[in-house]
């Protein structure tokens, strides 16, 4: 079912939570409704053109995915089904519809916590010039887009504005604990061990990832979105090649296009031609169908 555009919600009765790049946040009180928009944001800024059916793509593969690991771990995932909402967003469904979910509202832990498989971006750069990554050693003679020898843990701390920063393991102990911190990382690993596989199987490369985790009845849960093309690297397999940077499996042909113009790459952005956006709509929804094997419905 193709959806209509969806730029920006502004639900007046209900109380906004957080307005991100892409997703406006909702809080119910102990619950939040996420709306996924079609915003895009490139090298850190919104564009003013959306992407239809990008909010719809990122939400299914969130919901694949909560189901996909909750052998491994609970997740604050409770529906992303509009009959199943509360009835104070009755008149919203047609908009909710396929592009929200509803979840249980946690104290999030401080902590970005990153897992890479493949040397690329801010860990490419590191390890050129010391040979590590987030001050974690690794052999010498890795090529850029390499795969890691093992998946590393690399966290970092949410600015609020800015960059996120990348912080070692003491760091993350002197923020949540040692226990916690140690959870932390050995989640995160296993979660990507296990999703990377599996997509890898589907020819996708999950080259690494962000998680976020927040507590709730003294129990550490994963939280917001997991494992999408807005939380990760996605590169086509068949197209990978270490040594160079890779394509990427969604945003390519936006960041191959803006190249070509001579914008500073500072807000505003320069809108998108329709021939890009529609590109760029097809590679959200192959990246679905690649990874669950089914259309988007
Ligand atoms: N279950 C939850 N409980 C509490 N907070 C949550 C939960 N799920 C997600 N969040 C928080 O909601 C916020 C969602 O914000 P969002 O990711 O859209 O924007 P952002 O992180 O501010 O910026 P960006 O667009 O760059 O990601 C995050 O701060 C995240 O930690
Ligand atoms: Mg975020």
């Amino acid at each position: 079912m193709k959806d209509n555009l969806l730029l920006r919600t502004d639900f007046q009765d209900l109380k906004l939570f957080r307005r991100g790049k892409v997703r406006d946040v909702y809080d119910l009180g102990d619950k939040l409704l996420i709306v996924s928009t079609d915003r895009i944001s490139c090298f850190d800024v919104i564009l003013p053109s959306g992407i239809p059916e990008k909010g719809r793509v990122l939400t299914s593969i969130s919901v694949f995915w909560f189901d996909f690991i909750k052998k491994l771990i609970g997740s604050h995932f409770i529906t992303a089904n509009v009959e199943e909402y509360p009835p104070e967003l009755n008149k919203y469904k047609k908009i909710l519809r396929g592009r929200s979910m509803l979840v249980l509202k946690t104290d999030p832990l401080p902590v970005e916590c990153v897992v890479r498989g493949y040397l690329s971006g801010s860990g490419w750069k590191e390890y050129r010039q010391k040979q590590s990554v987030c001050s974690i050693r690794l052999p010498e003679g890795l090529r850029e887009s390499g795969k890691l020898p093992e998946p590393i843990f690399t966290p970092s701390t949410k600015a609020d504005v800015g960059h996120d920063e990348n912080v070692d393991q003491a760091y993350v102990e002197s923020l949540v604990g040692g226990k916690l911190a140690e959870e932390l990382k050995r989640a995160s690993i296993d979660i990507y061990r296990r999703a990377s596989e599996y997509a890898l199987g589907k020819g996708i490369i999950i080259a690494d990832t962000k998680f976020e985790f927040g507590m709730l009845g003294g129990k550490m849960i994963i939280i917001d979105e997991v494992l999408t093309p807005d939380s990760s690297r996605f590169w086509p397999l068949e197209k990978y090649e270490p040594g160079r940077s890779q394509p990427s499996f969604d945003k390519q042909f936006v960041r191959d296009y803006l190249e070509t113009l001579d914008w500073d790459k500072a807000p505003p952005a320069p809108e998108l031609p329709a021939e890009i956006v529609s590109k760029t709509t097809d590679k959200y929804l192959d990246s679905y169908r690649k990874l669950t094997g089914k259309e988007l419905e």
